[in-house]
């Protein structure tokens, strides 16, 4: 008979117990639970609820359990409903004071108390991944602050800048990551443990211990809210969903910058596989399947939002769905940052490849307009002249750096010899100088920057 039988004349169906369980779930909040349980006793115990002597016989089994689990001496029983279950029956086989462990207490504060710690800890983990990929950007950029690279709109190129600066972009958007992931665990550290199953309890219960035992700034608030509330888990896996979003763009360029057509960079033969049939395929797997995994991670925040969204309050047996889909999200999360990271501390960069394709498509062209814009003439009347010029440059198969002077003054009089070093690639980047510009001098403030505001991780 399941722990709830009692008011039961039948046994559950099999079919039902199998379709009502979440253990293969719910069995990684195996630790989250046990200190949730220890926190619950020790506060029962000081309000006078509980024996000291039952509270330690629960806190001291609760031990040797997690240790047990954890050394799989102990193991999970797949036949069990879900992990809180299985962990009161195996701490009332070991003593009778298991028994006193739910007093004041429902699986639906205690599911959501686990889950909270659960996520906050994942959130915790993450982050740590995020704060390596950053490193790792970090230390790419710094090799490059003078790798010349065309920038593109509409994937055409458009003007020039540096491989440090277009990396500087995705440290940008993980920061903004780490924020939101702070901002979500900030929200979500309030206890719901003492909610009950949805209205407290008549113990005389202290919510403000409990929180405080478990690293909560405080108890929640609304005992019908606190049951069914799943925002933190929503929020956190809308996180995952634009940390993947992130990383998604840039393997979409990786696997562009390494193919033959672009060749920026060449993957290591350690995070790059091949062909069974084609003997010269080199293949970016890694960083397609991150761009694949992303359209699940966006499943699992949907799954969330969708389960939601007509739950009646308070709890309901729905809620038991969120586990898998938060579980999943962050999992994938976890595995594209851990493989992705090396992948791009170990590719090779080309920058000779870069500035070749920097060399080609008039990416200077906006340069050379300033250049007459700053000799006098207005802006757009000298736009018009550079188109013109351009015009000129493709059917005659050359280029703004190779023109004559002649060729030059056929367009207008204001052109001198010092356009040469206007136009020249390297000029163009070094006179971006402004914040948020890929000069190298900019660059490299915005490198240090950053390595500041990572030192508070
Ligand atoms: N395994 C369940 C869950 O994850 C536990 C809560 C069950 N509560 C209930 N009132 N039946 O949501």
């Amino acid at each position: 008979m399941a722990l709830w039988g009692a008011r039961f004349s039948e046994q559950a169906d099999k079919r039902l117990q199998a379709f009502n369980a979440s253990i293969s779930i719910d069995q990684k909040m195996v630790n989250q639970d046990i200190k949730g349980s220890i926190a619950h006793v020790t506060m029962l115990a000081d309000q006078g609820i509980i024996e000291t002597s039952d509270k330690e016989a629960i806190i001291s089994n609760l031990k040797d359990i997690q240790k047990e689990i954890a050394d799989g001496s102990l193991p999970i029983d797949p036949d069990a409903e879900d992990i809180h279950m299985f962990i009161e029956a195996e701490l009332t086989k070991r003593t009778p004071s298991g028994k006193k462990v739910h007093t004041a207490r429902s699986r639906n504060d205690q599911v959501a108390t686990d889950f909270k710690l659960y996520s906050l800890d994942t959130c915790a983990e993450i982050k740590k991944y995020i704060v390596a990929m950053i490193q790792t950007l970090l230390h790419q950029a710094k090799a490059n602050t003078h790798t010349i690279m065309p920038g593109y709109t509409h994937l055409q190129r458009a003007q020039p800048i540096t491989f440090a600066h277009h990396l500087m972009a995705y440290v940008e958007m993980l920061k903004r990551d780490l924020s939101r992931l702070d901002d979500a665990m900030q929200r979500a550290n309030t206890c719901p443990l003492g909610a009950g199953a949805l209205a407290t309890t008549t113990y005389p219960i202290d919510r403000y211990e409990t929180a405080e035992l478990l690293g909560f700034s405080g108890p929640t608030l609304n005992s019908i809210d606190s049951v069914s509330d799943r925002d933190f888990a929503i929020e956190m896996t809308n996180t995952f969903a634009m940390i993947m979003m992130h990383l998604s763009r840039f393997c979409e360029e990786i696997i562009l910058w390494c193919s033959w057509e672009f060749q920026f960079i060449e993957l290591s033969d350690a995070f790059a596989t091949g062909s069974s049939i084609m003997p010269q395929k080199k293949n970016p797997d890694v960083a397609e399947l991150v761009r694949g995994k992303t359209g699940r991670v966006y499943g699992d925040l949907n799954t969330l939002l969708a389960m939601m969204k007509n739950l009646p309050l308070a709890y309901n047996k729905d809620l038991q769905e969120d586990k898998e889909a938060f579980m999943d999200a962050a999992q994938t999360v976890e595995d594209c940052l851990v493989t992705m990271i090396p992948m791009v501390d170990t590719w090779t960069v080309h920058p000779q490849k870069m500035k070749e394709a920097a060399q080609k498509g008039f990416i200077n062209a906006t340069d050379c307009a300033d250049y007459l814009t700053k000799k006098g003439m207005a802006f757009r009347d000298a736009y018009g002249c550079i188109g013109q010029l351009v015009k000129y440059c493709i059917s005659t198969h050359q280029d703004l750096e190779s023109l004559s002077m002649d060729e030059y003054h056929k367009i207008s009089p204001l052109f001198d010899d010092d356009v040469y070093e206007a136009v020249a690639l390297k000029t163009c980047v070094k006179n971006r100088n402004v914040v948020g510009g890929p000069s190298p001098e900019m660059v490299e403030k915005h490198i240090s920057l950053v390595e500041k505001e990572l030192e508070a991780y």
